[in-house]
């Protein structure tokens, strides 16, 4: 008996040690312009924005909670073994901390936001199916890259904004796969990464997947739309248009963000499904609870239509 008390008296001893070392690492640093109180929280926050005021990510979200929402990527039958990591995924979003990603409001949205973001990666990178031990929504961060491609996703269209490099193929590669020359052109152009010329850099540098994954979810995809964040936070105020097509804010408004007429606005299909039990099941391992989801109307995007229609919809053929 006495040994054992001593071990949890030195356990707790060490665990106020590491706080002590954690505040002291970063202490919230905190100023006044033009009457704004704006923080900087060292390398994870930095850069005197109001969001950095708020918790930072790694301070309600933690190493071992990532490993508990990823926790088969690891297994000798994933396809991206020591790829994906914790580390890799704070050291990413620190450059969009300071914008607001996962830092926006309370803690409950912070989490929110988080949880959603992260449910889009693993739905998007999962191997698990059916009856995949552990379940179907163990197996997220399973894949980096699309195994099969059934193409090079060159698009000869913008052949002189984001043409096509010699060798180079855009199949489905990152954390929020991209696709497509023009894609990787375009994001490659906005995170300051040449993946033009090298796409293959989404496969190889898991901070970059997540940088590139993470941009997506904050940037809209045209003026006047809403990103994916802006869907979670509270800054999606939907037009009258909006209204009579059933988008409101939400977990489901983020799938019509990412996805559109691929998943939304058809009913309540598989592919659908499978995105928001991945949320529930991360909003749950995350201790909020997936009663935070919120209503099945908020939810799910099953009778929405799509923010950005593709003007190819009645010619599928060419
Ligand atoms: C957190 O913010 C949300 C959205 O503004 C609000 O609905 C909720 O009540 C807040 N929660 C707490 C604990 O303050
Ligand atoms: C920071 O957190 C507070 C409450 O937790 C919230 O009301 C506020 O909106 C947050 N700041 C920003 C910039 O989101
Ligand atoms: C991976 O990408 C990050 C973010 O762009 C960059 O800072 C880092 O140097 C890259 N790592 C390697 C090994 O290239
Ligand atoms: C309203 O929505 C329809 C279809 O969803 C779209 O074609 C139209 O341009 C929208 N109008 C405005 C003003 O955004």
């Amino acid at each position: 008996m006495e040994t054992k008390s001593m071990c949890l008296l030195v356990l707790s001893v060490l665990f106020v040690m590491v706080s002590i070392v954690d505040a002291d690492t970063s202490p919230v640093l905190v100023k006044k312009i033009k009457g704004k109180r704006v923080c900087d929280q060292g390398w994870e926050c930095k850069g005197w924005s109001e969001y950095c005021c708020n918790l930072t990510i790694s301070q309600y979200f933690d190493y071992y909670q990532f490993e508990n929402l990823f926790s088969k990527r690891n297994t000798p039958v994933a396809h991206a073994v020591g790829f994906w990591d914790f580390k890799s995924f704070i050291t990413a979003s620190a450059i969009y901390q300071p914008l607001g990603f996962g830092t926006t409001g309370n803690k409950t949205t912070q989490m929110l936001e988080v949880a959603a973001f992260l449910a889009h990666v693993g739905s998007q990178t999962s191997c698990g199916y059916g009856v995949a031990t552990g379940g179907p929504t163990a197996w997220g961060l399973c894949y980096n890259k699309e195994m099969s491609p059934m193409q090079d996703y060159c698009d000869d269209n913008y052949k002189y904004t984001y043409p096509c490099a010699p060798g180079a193929v855009y199949f489905g590669r990152g954390a929020l796969p991209v696709f497509w020359n023009y894609n990787y052109g375009y994001i490659g152009d906005c995170i300051k990464a040449d993946l033009l010329h090298h796409p293959e850099y989404l496969e190889q540098n898991a901070t970059l997947a997540f940088q590139a994954a993470i941009f997506q979810w904050i940037t809209p995809l045209k003026k006047g739309l809403p990103s994916a964040h802006d869907c979670m936070v509270g800054s999606f105020k939907p037009t009258k248009n909006d209204t009579l097509s059933n988008r409101v804010p939400g977990f489901g408004c983020t799938m019509n963000i990412l996805y559109g007429e691929r998943t939304c606005g058809k009913g309540d299909i598989d592919d659908m499904n499978t995105i928001i039990t991945h949320y529930l099941y991360y909003l749950d391992l995350m201790g909020l609870g997936r009663e935070y989801a919120g209503s099945h109307e908020v939810l799910t995007c099953a009778e929405q239509k799509p923010f950005n229609p593709s003007t190819t919809k009645d010619s599928d053929s060419s």
